[in-house]
Order: structure tokens, then C-alpha cells, then sequence
């Protein structure tokens, strides 16, 4: 089966009622994103911090994955699909998605702040100021905020350099090192793109532009591709 890597951002989950972080009405709208997702905000307001992600991990519990993500569970029938995430939320495993690679982490887990290899699954229950690991040192969200290590992107980098087809899905592209995947795209894979908006694309290459929404864009795609294969 042709390997099809997917790199998906927060709008392959608008659908399902999470918000985006930079269109209007986006997160990053109403909260300082270095007060709420960066190490120094952490530092300094530990409970602002574990109330925006107790209050995004609440609303997830009830989210429900879309056609877009339903979709990209669809093309396993036909591809060997990788899906390499910049998303906390875990509406792509919920759909059915087998091969699911988070780089920005997760939201049902926690991990110590004294032994990064302390991680636990917490499902949608808040993280509260004093829950603590086993070696006693606070639980923080198991999230890479913005100045930290993405531990996962040789990772993401290596199964993209083995792409017969790559798309990207509800990504602005101007988060590194995420975006940054796209320059492993071998020269001869095809790249599509599905987004309602015009997206900045960081590479001088044909990008395949499915100008729609991911349920419908997806759709979109795997007509594409089961009928008018790639070259
Ligand atoms: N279907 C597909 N794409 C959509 C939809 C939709 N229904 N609605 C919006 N979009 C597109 C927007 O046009 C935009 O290109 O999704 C993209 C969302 O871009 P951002 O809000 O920048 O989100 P994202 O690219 O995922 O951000 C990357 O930034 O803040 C960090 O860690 C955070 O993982 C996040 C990273």
C-alpha cells in the first residue's frame, strides 16, 4: 500500500466545536498565549495554567470527531495512513485513526515536573495545584508549550521523508518545528492541502489546493486520489 502522511492542525477539529488559535474567536483571542502555554507563564501562574487546559481537557470529553477525521480513517482502507497531529485533542484516535503521532502532546495525560518519564492518563479530569506524581513533585499538562522541545519531530521529520502522498489539513503553517516537516517531502510525492482560507505555504513546490473544509475536503481527496491518482 502507498504510505499517505497527514499533518493536521486545530482546524481539522472545528468541525467538532474546538476552536482554532489564530482566526477570530480563536484561543489564542482571549488568553496570552505565553501566559497560558509557555514555561515562564507556568512559573508564573501555575493555577492560570491548569485552569485553561482543565477547561479545554472538559470540553474534549464531550467533542466527537467529524467527517474529516472520520475520513482519514476511510483512506486506511485504501492507504497506509500516518497522521502526524500538532493536535492535544484525541479526536482523530476517537474516529478510528490507527497510526497517530502527537507533537505538541496530549490532553488526557499528566506528567511530573520532577521526572519527565512520569506520565499518566487522566481521561477529561482536571489537574488540580497539589496533585502530585509518586515522587511527590506537581503534575503539569502532558503538553509541549511554546519554547519547549518537541521530542517527536525526528520522528515526524523520518516518516515524512517516506511519503508516496502528503496533505496537510487545517494548519496555519507558521508553528516550528511543525511546519517544518514539509521541506522531508521527497520531490516526487504530490502535497495536498485542504483549508477554506488561503494558507502561506512555506515550500516552492505544486501543492494540490482543496479549497474547502476538512469533512468536505477530505471527501474531496479520496475521490482524488482513488480516481484520478497521482502521477
Ligand atoms: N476545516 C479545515 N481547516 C480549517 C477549518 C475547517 N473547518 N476552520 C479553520 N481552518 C484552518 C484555518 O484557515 C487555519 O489555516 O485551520 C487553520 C488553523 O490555524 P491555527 O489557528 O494557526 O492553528 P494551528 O495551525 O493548528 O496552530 C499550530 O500553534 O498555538 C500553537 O500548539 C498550537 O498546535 C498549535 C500550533
Amino acid at each position: 500500500m502507498k504510505k499517505l502522511v497527514v499533518l493536521t492542525g486545530s482546524g481539522i477539529s472545528a468541525e467538532s466545536g474546538l476552536k482554532t488559535f489564530r482566526e477570530s474567536g480563536g484561543l489564542w483571542e482571549n488568553y496570552d498565549v505565553m501566559e497560558v502555554a509557555s514555561y515562564a507563564g507556568w512559573t508564573q501562574n501555575m493555577e492560570l495554567v491548569l485552569q485553561f487546559y482543565n477547561e479545554r481537557r472538559t470540553q474534549l470529553r464531550d467533542a466527537q470527531p467529524n467527517n474529516g477525521h472520520r475520513g482519514l480513517v476511510e483512506l486506511q482502507k485504501y492507504f497506509d495512513v500516518q497522521i502526524i497531529t500538532q493536535n492535544v485533542d484525541n479526536l482523530h484516535e476517537k474516529a478510528g485513526s490507527k497510526n497517530v503521532l502527537h507533537l505538541h502532546g496530549v490532553l488526557t495525560r499528566a506528567r511530573s515536573t520532577g521526572d519527565p518519564e512520569l506520565v499518566y492518563d487522566i481521561g477529561y479530569e482536571p489537574i488540580k495545584p497539589g496533585d502530585k506524581c509518586e515522587k511527590g513533585f506537581q503534575l503539569r499538562p502532558d503538553i509541549v508549550w511554546f519554547g519547549e522541545a518537541v521530542p517527536a519531530i525526528e520522528e515526524a521529520a523520518s516518516l515524512t521523508s517516506t511519503a508516496d502522498i502528503f496533505v496537510v489539513i487545517g494548519t496555519s503553517m507558521v508553528v516550528y518545528p511543525a511546519t517544518g516537516i514539509i521541506d522531508y517531502v521527497p520531490k516526487n510525492t504530490p502535497v495536498y492541502l485542504i483549508d477554506p482560507n488561503d494558507v502561506a505555504v512555506p515550500i516552492y513546490r505544486h501543492i494540490h489546493f482543496i479549497r474547502e473544509k476538512a469533512g468536505a475536503g477530505v471527501e474531496k481527496l479520496l475521490k482524488q486520489l482513488l480516481h484520478e491518482p497521482p502521477k
